[in-house]
């Protein structure tokens, strides 16, 4: 219940026009360097006389009062001059509820004449955490507290000063706070279906937030999807269809023998795979149909490997076994920019997902696919991909060959031949336009998601590329090809003694078959948990009781003192004892 009695007060009223200014080495259009005024302002629909925002497509920011002790004190900061505008407000009001009590929907009348109405949180972006002096990763921190600023709109026209009463005349008993749904929005919340659709259905919602409430359902859905129809261990399927995607590459449809639903899945994850006891291999799901009760991987063949070419060797109607979905590279589909989708060769599989994904969004934002393979005969699901661009204009493209046949054309086929490059990658970093709340703004090619996929090379010199040319490291997502920890030149004829010690089994380890001690330990019996097989995720983590491991690749996050990562290490010495 909204107590009507409180006495708010404006403390503030400020301007600007958006202007061009460098932050953080970035030119921005930006009007958050608002300065008081110590006069009446007039404030119609638009917002207050002598202002526009640069992107905001709400017209009037108010800030409590209350920030400008509040958050220096918890950051430690030294505010002593901020001037009351700072955080980019229009109006800086004290004494009124604060956003974890003030329902969205309240009408407040400032002055004489104006009545504005809450029409939603703040969204803090980039600009604010500058002035802050926050790094962007604390915009969801900052979100969850509900103390972000309010957005007002501008039912009834007048003049606002500084020392002006404010009045609440009216406020909705049970719609949502804007803390709450500044809460609910923050990328660290689950969210709630419930309360963001009540949130939507608010009559006067303001744009941006019914903007930012549609992309975090996608979100949420995802997620509630990805969880439904999970199943306990390895459960059987047939491989109900068999098609050539490539030279050497083969889809392989997988539907449950149960005929019973199967889970849902992010875009992005991966399924781990049993071919035979003993022989699991984790392989990208390669489509995105959420009706669909099958899934699809695309396997290409490796002819020095034990697995793509036995699954190759399969029949429609042969049997496989198949964990619930997993894997943390997924496709964030709440996001407002554009993804950037970067593949090498058959890395594109969890990237083709993300772009059906993607693209199954209500308006998608535009996307970028990066693509780079040998030539036209290994370019896998070539066609496919070119359908969903075509369907989309703002969609674009790039497709690198390292060795074009005589047949492939340039222009046509491919765009660059040889290595992607910084030149590559310049046009998608540059601002782009985007429908945002339904206004065109133009956003820097810089803030978009990167979500890269290839050998683990490929992978760190498309990251170094981008790195250097600004993005944050926390917006590039990245998978490495398992296949590519193959463990391929080991000394000459070594052998090793492995024992399970938990288990009481031993086994041999040799040159000959040099695979993983995770494979060797499940070819034997053995079942450690493990996720992503290729050294991110350390699930497979195991104490060293004795002997040492080796690396092929070190693993990004080296393992505890005294531990393993089973799935990326193979002995390094004549004996190991792992406590298994
Ligand atoms: S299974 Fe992920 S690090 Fe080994």
């Amino acid at each position: 219940m909204v107590d009507f009695n409180f006495p708010g007060r404006v403390e503030a009223v400020s301007v600007a026009l958006p202007q061009d200014i460098v932050m953080n080495g970035r030119l921005v259009r930006t009007s958050i360097l608002r300065e008081a005024v110590n006069q009446p302002i007039f404030f119609d629909q638009k917002g207050p006389k002598n202002n526009r925002t640069a992107v905001h497509s709400e017209h009037v920011l108010a800030t409590p009062l209350e920030h400008y002790s509040i958050w220096p004190q918890q950051l430690g900061l030294d505010a002593s001059d901020w001037k009351l505008g700072y955080w980019g407000e229009n109006l800086t009001i004290s004494g009124i509820l604060d956003e974890n009590r003030l329902p969205i929907g309240t009408t407040m009348k400032f002055g004489n004449d104006a009545l504005l109405q809450v029409v939603g949180p703040r969204l803090p972006c980039y600009k604010l955490m500058w002035r802050m002096g926050q790094p962007d990763s604390f915009i969801p921190e900052m979100m969850l507290t509900g103390q972000v600023g309010i957005y007002f709109r501008v039912i009834e026209t007048g003049w606002i000063k500084p020392g002006d009463r404010i009045e609440i005349i009216d406020a909705p008993d049970r719609t949502i706070t804007v803390g709450e749904l500044a809460r609910q929005l923050s990328k660290k919340s689950p969210g709630d279906a419930d309360k963001l659709l009540g949130a939507l259905a608010i009559p006067c919602i303001g744009g941006q937030s019914a903007a930012a409430i549609r992309r975090k359902l996608n979100q949420v859905l995802d997620g509630a999807r990805a969880a439904a129809g999970q199943w306990k261990g390895w459960r059987r399927f047939r491989i109900s269809r068999i098609e050539e995607a490539g030279t050497g590459v083969k889809s392989f449809i997988l539907a449950p023998n149960d005929n019973l639903p199967i889970a849902g899945y992010l875009a992005g994850q991966h399924l781990p795979v049993r071919l035979r006891a003993g022989l699991i291999r984790n392989w990208s799901i390669s489509d995105y149909d959420e009706d669909s009760n099958n899934y699809r991987i695309t396997v290409k063949r490796h002819d020095k490997g034990r697995a793509s070419p036995l699954l190759h060797h399969l029949c429609e109607g042969d049997a496989v076994e198949l964990r619930n979905p997993q894997g943390t590279f997924t496709l964030d589909r709440s996001s407002l920019y554009r993804p950037v989708l970067i593949s090498a060769g058959i890395g594109l599989t969890p990237l083709l997902s993300m772009l059906k994904a993607h693209a199954k969004r209500p308006n998608p934002p535009p996307a970028v696919w990066v693509h780079s393979t040998r030539n036209g005969a290994s370019h896998a699901h070539r066609e496919e991909v070119n359908d969903i661009l075509a369907r989309y204009p703002d969609f674009r493209s790039i497709i690198a060959y390292s060795s074009p046949r005589q047949e492939d054309r340039l222009g046509q086929d491919f765009d660059i031949a040889g290595r992607l490059n910084k030149a590559s990658f310049h046009p998608f970093l540059e601002s782009y336009p985007l429908m945002y709340a339904g206004n065109e703004i133009q956003v820097s090619g810089l803030e978009s998601p990167f979500y890269i996929c290839g050998p683990a090379d490929f992978e760190a010199h498309v990251r170094n590329i981008l790195i250097e040319a600004g993005v944050s490291p926390e917006k590039i997502h990245s998978e490495r090809f398992s296949a590519q920890l193959t463990f391929g030149q080991p000394a000459e004829g070594r052998h090793a003694e492995v024992t399970f010690s938990l288990s009481g089994k031993q086994a041999e380890w040799s040159t000959d078959v040099p695979i993983s001690l995770l494979e060797l330990a499940e070819e034997n019996g053995v079942e450690p948990d493990f996720e992503c097989r290729s050294g991110t995720c350390h699930r497979c983590e195991t104490r060293l009781i004795s002997g040492d491991v080796a690396y092929l690749h070190a693993p990004a996050v080296a393992p505890r003192e005294g531990y393993a990562l089973l799935c990326c290490s193979t002995p390094s010495g004549t004996h190991v004892e792992l406590e298994l």
